[in-house]
């Protein structure tokens, strides 16, 4: 049954949905919407509880409602969905998410909320992204889906890639692959390429001189003038502006003293390549990275050789552990610094990343829901949250950044 209605949009929501109120009460998250709006709209979803809807009409627009800037989302390409959002809205609309999230989900009072998150940086909003999955066309040329559908709609050039990517994307054809994630390095000039093809039998053809392919095509970044190591199946941040202010802003929450080791060995939870180990700690301070994937784990041990070497011989040898962090031993520390997936920590990883006794935890979270819940879990296991930073390393997408301080509660003594 399709049920139509005109709504006011209250608010924008995680996801990037705007969430109003139908005639029954239930409330819709509507696809494309914009705080104060008000929209006619089709219901796509409809449960118990909620539904999602598009908008049929818009009955009066935001004043922040701009065309898209880019011709391929106008044509349906799903890879950015807030760029009928103005630029200037984004990090105010991300903060208001996360502060959202932090009363609703963290149960953190609204006066403590207002205290706690900050607006930190965000990266310039065109080409930037240095990692890319795409998917290919049936001609071979690269593109990205449209938004809920399998379709390839051709995106070349890609506003937010970086040239050295969208150089790639104008000439590589590929056959017997659906997707293929595209890689450089943008103070290096390094590329590669990964065909996602079950069988082996991909093949792509009208590269650039020079760009790897494969698996274990190798790029490298240089963040704080740090060298790093990336294959091709290894986690990275989206650009090196986005890991630059990452490791500028976890720098600012770990604190100058907890970084020098003086107060126990340092844990790079979710440690990917080694990206903060590498470009925070000086080689002689003792850390260990706990990372699932068996090819991060080969990239850390090239990027923080260093630190192993230094280490070596004392009583804590800095070391890469390939675990899930839901299964690692626990060892004591000073600073835990964690950096999971977007599904967050959950109750598993916070018991075994408390158990170090960290003084300080450094919490890096993609989803602003499952960071919240995670901000609870740790306040439970006995720290206090110091400060929320929001971050915007995403440009056009509502997806957001926040790294969080908190210090362990001192304990009762008797
Ligand atoms: C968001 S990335 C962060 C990587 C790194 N901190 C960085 O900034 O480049 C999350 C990392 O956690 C790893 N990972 C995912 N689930 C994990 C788990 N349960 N335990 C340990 N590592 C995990 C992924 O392979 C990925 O490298």
């Amino acid at each position: 049954m399709m049920i139509n209605e005109n709504v006011t949009v209250e608010r924008m929501v995680a996801g990037g949905d705007g969430l109003a109120r139908l005639a029954d009460g239930r409330v819709v998250f509507v696809n494309g919407a914009i705080t104060g709006e008000q929209v006619a709209i089709e219901i796509t979803t409809n449960k118990k509880d909620f539904a999602r809807a598009n908008i049929v009409e818009i009955l009066s627009p935001s004043t922040h409602r701009v065309a898209p800037p880019c011709k391929f989302v106008a044509a349906g390409c799903g890879g950015c969905s807030w760029q009928h959002l103005d630029v200037s809205q984004h990090m105010a609309t991300k903060v208001a998410i996360v502060s959202e999230a932090l009363r609703r989900t963290a149960k953190i009072s609204e006066t403590e909320v207002t205290e706690l998150v900050k607006v930190g940086g965000s990266v310039s909003a065109h080409a930037s992204r240095t990692t890319l999955r795409m998917a290919v066309l049936p001609s071979g040329k690269l593109g990205f889906r449209r938004a809920s559908s399998n379709e390839v709609v051709e995106t070349s050039p890609c506003l937010v890639a970086h040239d050295l990517l969208n150089e790639i994307v104008a000439t590589a054809r590929v056959k017997n692959a659906v997707e293929v994630t595209l890689r450089c390095g943008a103070s290096t000039g390094d590329r590669g390429v990964w065909l996602h093809d079950e069988h082996g039998r991909g093949q792509i053809t009208g590269l650039q001189n020079g760009v790897g392919v494969g698996v274990e095509a190798l790029v490298h970044e240089t963040v704080n003038g740090v060298r790093l190591r990336v294959m091709m199946t290894s986690f990275f941040q989206s650009s090196l502006e986005a890991a630059e202010i990452l490791v500028r802003a976890v720098r600012q929450a770990a604190g100058e003293r907890a970084l020098s080791g003086v107060d126990g060995q340092v844990i790079d939870a979710y440690g990917g390549v080694g990206l903060f180990a590498a470009t925070l700690l000086s080689a002689d301070v003792p850390v260990t990275v706990v990372e699932s994937s068996e090819s991060s784990c080969r990239d850390a041990r090239v990027n923080l050789s260093q630190h192993i070497e230094q280490t070596q011989n004392t009583d804590s040898p800095s070391e890469i552990v390939q675990s899930n962090v839901e299964q690692w031993s626990p060892v004591p520390a000073g600073l835990v610094i964690a950096d999971p997936a977007r599904t967050g920590l959950g109750p598993q990883a916070v018991s075994r990343l408390a158990a170090t006794n960290a003084s300080r935890i450094v919490l890096v979270s993609c989803d602003a829901v499952a960071g919240a819940r995670d901000l609870r879990l740790l306040i439970d296991a006995g720290y206090e949250l110091e400060q929320t930073t929001v971050l915007d390393l995403f440009p056009y997408t509502p997806h957001i950044e926040t790294v969080s301080s908190l210090q362990r509660k001192a304990r009762a003594t008797r």
